[in-house]
């Protein structure tokens, strides 16, 4: 089929799910007070909104922080025997959801509820003096869930049941994070496809890209992947799903590790990379190396890019080209004990890819990290 085939099949066809974006992502932590003050400090979010047993929530407490579009939501339970509790006893520190903002929470729903979603939340409105709030939410992989979050009528600083939190004497400087540019799962064997028609079925995405043995070399060969983006490209979740190769696949280790399928990374946007990853180096976010000689042949790969050289070598930032541009990205070490969740910084200068002329120098790297704690 040609291009403008598809196109036009495409446009014609109505989005039953139009996402508008990212709203936030939840996090459940096994500290949440420690943990925002770590993205706080480390990588430059501000305090925005608090929900706890003062505000009339008696099983948790809810940090809320925000830099630029980009909001992050700690949760933590105040005691044992509750299902975030269990979720942090069985997955350690990780995602729990991730929220997608729409015009109509109810009808997301309905839509992929009645598509076989399997419900989380029904459709619930939430209100306070500042408006109105509706929160819907289904399971996707794993113990992780997609909250629909209908916000177009609600003027407070975050939600109904919670209040404006900020520190009075702590105000970090942002590090110029902007927004989720996307977020990838980590599924078991033979599941990458059963997620991807999920995706596809229920939520109208499309299979956007894919990434598999022909695509990287068989001795780093540890993963497959496709990339699912909703209709309008504003949401995308690449899938991943471990392969067989000469040592264990890095997806083996974290389904091990975090007991389950779940979020391996979140990717986050900025405008000028060298300035965000330096600063957030500086403010102790570790991240992977690539050796040296990645650089040596880079321009040979890629051909000519706006950065110096110097600064992207000194900082270990790798770089990718597609046939619509380039892109910019480095991978932080996972952000808890267990080789699990990790970020990845993302500057896209038209390339719409996800990396893959990258994997195998990140293979090498992880792996390297991998043998290091002895699970290769
Ligand atoms: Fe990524």
């Amino acid at each position: 089929m040609g291009t403008s085939a598809l196109d036009k099949k495409e446009t014609t066809q109505k989005d039953f799910l139009p996402l508008e974006g990212t709203d936030y992502v939840e996090f459940y932590v096994g500290n949440a007070k420690q943990a925002a003050h770590y993205y706080m400090t480390a990588f430059g979010f501000q305090a925005l909104a608090y929900a706890g047993p003062e505000t009339g929530v008696k099983d948790r407490a809810s940090y809320a922080i925000r830099q630029h579009k980009l909001t992050f939501v700690l949760t933590t339970p105040l005691r044992s025997k509750n299902p975030i509790a269990d979720h942090i006893y069985r997955h350690g520190d990780g995602v729990k959801a991730i929220s997608l903002r729409v015009q109509d929470a109810t009808g997301a729903w309905e839509e992929t509820t009645r598509r076989g979603a399997r419900s989380y939340l029904e459709p619930t409105r939430l209100k306070d003096e500042n408006g109105e709030v509706v929160m819907s939410g289904i399971h996707t992989y794993g113990d992780t869930v997609h909250l629909f979050i209908e916000r177009q009528n609600y003027n407070g600083s975050f939600m109904p049941g919670y209040r404006p939190w900020s520190h009075p004497h702590f105000k970090p400087t942002d590090t110029g994070l902007q927004y989720v540019d996307h977020c990838v799962g980590n599924v078991g064997w033979n599941q990458m496809n059963p997620w991807v028609s999920f995706y596809e079925n229920v939520m109208g995405f499309k299979n956007i890209l894919t990434f598999d043995d022909a695509d990287i070399s068989t001795e780093y060969s540890a993963l497959m992947s496709k990339v699912m983006s909703s209709g309008n490209g504003f949401v995308k979740f690449p899938i991943n799903e471990p392969a067989e190769g000469k040592k264990k696949s890095q997806v083996e280790e974290y389904l091990e590790f975090y007991d389950g399928e779940g979020v391996q990374h979140v990717a986050l946007a900025t405008k000028d990379i060298v300035a965000t990853v330096r600063d957030l180096m500086s403010r102790g976010v570790e991240f992977l190396k690539v050796p040296g000689t990645y650089y040596d042949d880079l321009i040979d790969r890629v051909g000519h890019i706006d950065e110096d050289l110097g600064p992207l070598k000194e900082l270990g930032i790798l770089v990718d080209r597609d046939n619509e541009g380039y892109l910019l990205q480095l991978f932080s070490k996972p952000v808890e004990d267990r080789p699990t969740l990790f970020f990845e910084i993302i500057q896209r200068k038209g390339a719409k890819s996800f990396g893959k002329g990258n994997f195998k120098a990140l293979f090498e790297a992880i792996e390297r990290e991998q043998e290091a704690r002895g699970n290769l």
